[in-house]
């Protein structure tokens, strides 16, 4: 059986481009899979969240991974800073990457602060490092990640090889896993970009948690063109497009196939509407029930932690005598 591990940042509301283009297939994965899934509250203090929002995020970050379909007899659900080896580990690693390595790191020179470079925190420059961390902790196999994380994945790897070369074979290099062909979730306003947690679109992002009305209000907006022809063709048709590839990825057809059914943007939005709603009900329903009982929401995390826990312990203590550490 295979070892698969993600991480998920609990840094805003979830919305159905993390659940069409993340969440579900870590549903399917608890299956076939030895699963573990992490809720990264270390990485989300590179963005300086406020302390009390961070807290309320990682529980219902919790709950939200439960409310999509993870089940903890299934696989196992922790919080990153609970597992204290996380950040042991990622010390070790730090003193095997390099600067140059993690300079080149697009996300972080998307990230940082061009004009006062010196005010960039060093958190976010070794944010990959402590990904890295994350995973090989688990001797994951395989990690599904979306196509934006390829480059820290390479990373992992790459620390995992030279770590066992200089020391001794501890890592396993794990493979990304990355679909070909998940739905990419456009902004709905901006159907250009990708629909975001952080960057603010009110009306351009559906949250898990719309309720119905809400859903239909911001289909009803989404931005579509001046033609009238229902057709896949995201260069030239990029809001119709995603509209459809919204409703493929909800019914499970392509975008081409289902093109032709529609006449009007009124009906295909209609049809997006009452797919994404129904596809998210039984999501809202376990959401609202789970969030009337956080006691037991804190107990699954507490099993998780301490399953986690076990398993990164014999890892960083491998790690530790092979670098010398008494
Ligand atoms: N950096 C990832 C993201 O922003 C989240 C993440 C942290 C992660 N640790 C991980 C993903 C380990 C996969 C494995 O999406």
């Amino acid at each position: 059986m295979q070892r698969v591990l993600s991480g998920v940042q609990p840094s805003g509301d979830f919305h159905i481009g993390n659940y069409l283009g993340a969440l579900r297939s870590w549903v399917q994965d608890q299956d076939e899979n030895d699963a573990f899934y992490c809720i990264v509250d270390l990485h989300a203090l590179t963005s300086s969240p406020n302390p009390d929002e961070l807290r309320s995020r990682t529980i219902d970050a919790a709950i939200n991974l439960l409310a999509v379909g993870l089940d903890p007899d299934r696989c196992t659900i922790f919080v990153q800073s609970q597992v204290p080896e996380h950040t042991r580990l990622t010390w070790l690693l730090e003193c095997v990457a390099t600067m140059g390595e993690l300079g080149r790191m697009t996300q972080f020179k998307d990230k940082r602060d061009s004009s006062k470079s010196d005010r960039t925190s060093v958190g976010l420059f070794t944010y990959p490092v402590l990904q890295a961390a994350d995973i090989l902790l688990y001797n994951a196999n395989r990690v599904p990640v979306g196509e934006d994380q390829r480059q820290h994945l390479e990373l992992a790897r790459e620390l995992a090889r030279r770590f066992n070369t200089r020391y001794s074979d501890i890592f396993v290099v794990p493979e990304a896993s990355i679909p070909s062909r998940a739905a990419r979730v456009m902004d709905l306003q901006y159907p250009e970009r990708k629909m975001s947690k952080s960057i603010k679109s009110p009306l351009g992002t559906v949250a898990v948690l719309d309720r119905p009305s809400e859903i239909e209000r911001k289909v009803k907006r989404a931005v579509t063109d001046s033609d009238t022809e229902v057709r896949y063709d995201p260069e030239s048709k990029p809001g119709v497009s995603n509209l459809l590839e919204l409703l493929g990825a909800a019914t499970g057809a392509t975008p081409e196939s289902i093109a032709s059914s529609y006449q009007s943007y009124g009906d295909l939005k209609s049809a997006v509407s009452e797919a994404l709603i129904e596809m998210l009900r039984p999501v809202q329903e376990r959401h609202d029930d789970l969030s009337k009982d956080i006691g037991s929401v804190k107990a699954t995390l507490a099993k998780g932690n301490d399953a986690a826990r076990a398993v990164a312990q014999r890892t960083y203590e491998r790690a530790a005598q092979a670098v010398g550490l008494l």
